[in-house]
Order: C-alpha cells, then sequence, then structure tokens
C-alpha cells in the first residue's frame, strides 16, 4: 500500500516536471519557419550588428549603406553561411570572428539576407531560398 502510493506520488512529480519542461520549451522558443526577417535578425545578428545595423568601430562594419550588402546576392550569401575566420573562406578584417550560418535553412537565410538587404536605409532586392541554395550548393561551405 505505501509503496503503491510512494509510487503514485512519484509519478505526479514526473508528470509535474514534464509538463512545466514541455511550457518552457513551447512558446519561448519559436521555429525559425515561424519567424520573420526581422525577428530572424534578432535572434542571429542583433547581438553584434545592433538593431541600426551600425558599425562599431573598430570592431565590426555597418550593414546599413554596405554595399556588400545591397550587391549581388552570391557574396553577400557566401559572407553569413560561411562566416569570417583566420583560415576561412572569407578573409577577416577585423580583430573579432564572425560566426558561420550554414546550419540555418535556405528559407531563414533568404528571410535574413532580404531583412538585411530592405532595411537601415537600405533598397536591395529581396533574396529567395533557392537563391541560397544555389550557393550552397556552390560548395566550399563547412559551417564553422
Ligand atoms: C558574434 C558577432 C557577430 C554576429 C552574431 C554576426 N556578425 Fe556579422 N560581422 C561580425 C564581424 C566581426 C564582422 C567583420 C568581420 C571581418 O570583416 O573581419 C561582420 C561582418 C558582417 C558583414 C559584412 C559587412 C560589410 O560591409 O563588410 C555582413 C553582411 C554581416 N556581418 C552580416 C551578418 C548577419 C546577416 C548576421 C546574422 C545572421 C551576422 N552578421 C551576425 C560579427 C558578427
Amino acid at each position: 500500500m505505501r509503496t503503491r502510493s510512494a509510487a503514485a506520488g512519484l509519478a505526479t512529480v514526473l508528470a509535474t516536471v514534464l509538463a512545466t519542461l514541455a511550457a518552457c520549451s513551447g512558446p519561448s522558443a519559436p521555429s525559425d519557419a515561424t519567424l520573420s526577417g526581422a525577428a530572424l535578425y534578432a535572434r542571429y545578428c542583433l547581438a553584434c550588428h545592433q538593431a541600426d545595423g551600425s558599425a562599431r568601430e573598430g570592431l565590426r562594419p555597418a550593414l546599413a549603406g554596405s554595399a556588400l550588402v545591397t550587391g549581388p546576392v552570391e557574396p553577400l550569401a557566401r559572407w553569413v553561411m560561411y562566416g569570417v575566420r583566420d583560415g576561412g573562406p572569407v578573409p577577416r578584417r577585423y580583430p573579432a570572428v564572425m560566426p558561420a550560418y550554414a546550419g540555418l535553412s535556405d528559407e531563414a537565410l533568404a528571410q535574413i539576407l532580404t531583412h538585411v538587404r530592405s532595411y537601415f536605409g537600405n533598397h536591395a532586392p529581396a533574396v529567395r531560398a533557392e537563391d541560397v541554395a544555389r550557393v550552397r550548393a556552390a560548395g566550399g561551405a563547412h559551417a564553422g
């Protein structure tokens, strides 16, 4: 009798823990597929490039008005997919490294690139998932 109620008590505790875990990982972590370009930028880029895409003197360049951001898609997509680090495909110019984002989906990358090309006063055409897929297929990417 005693053992059974102890087991029942344990089951209740476990159920509560599982329900709490499910609640935590649910709404607080939406998948990339449900997020807009602006929200994806906030998730992956904002910490370094800030809300306004401005430069940090001696640390990183501005995305606002950047020729790389508003120019042809391929170099921009390569940059963000491969990141910047010593020995990587994109040569480093600043003391800090930029992470590689090849782990994101073509769709998420297209959303982010479209966002940075049409925000911060930039006016470059949208990027499609197919464009990202083509750059990815061209190879050379290691998630870093
Ligand atoms: C940990 C900080 C960090 C994060 C996060 C980050 N970057 Fe960067 N980014 C850098 C640094 C540092 C550079 C300059 C690297 C260099 O040239 O040596 C840079 C440069 C760039 C450039 C080149 C701009 C130019 O005109 O030269 C682009 C484009 C860019 N980042 C886009 C992004 C995007 C899009 C994201 C999010 C998916 C992102 N970055 C996330 C640190 C970061």
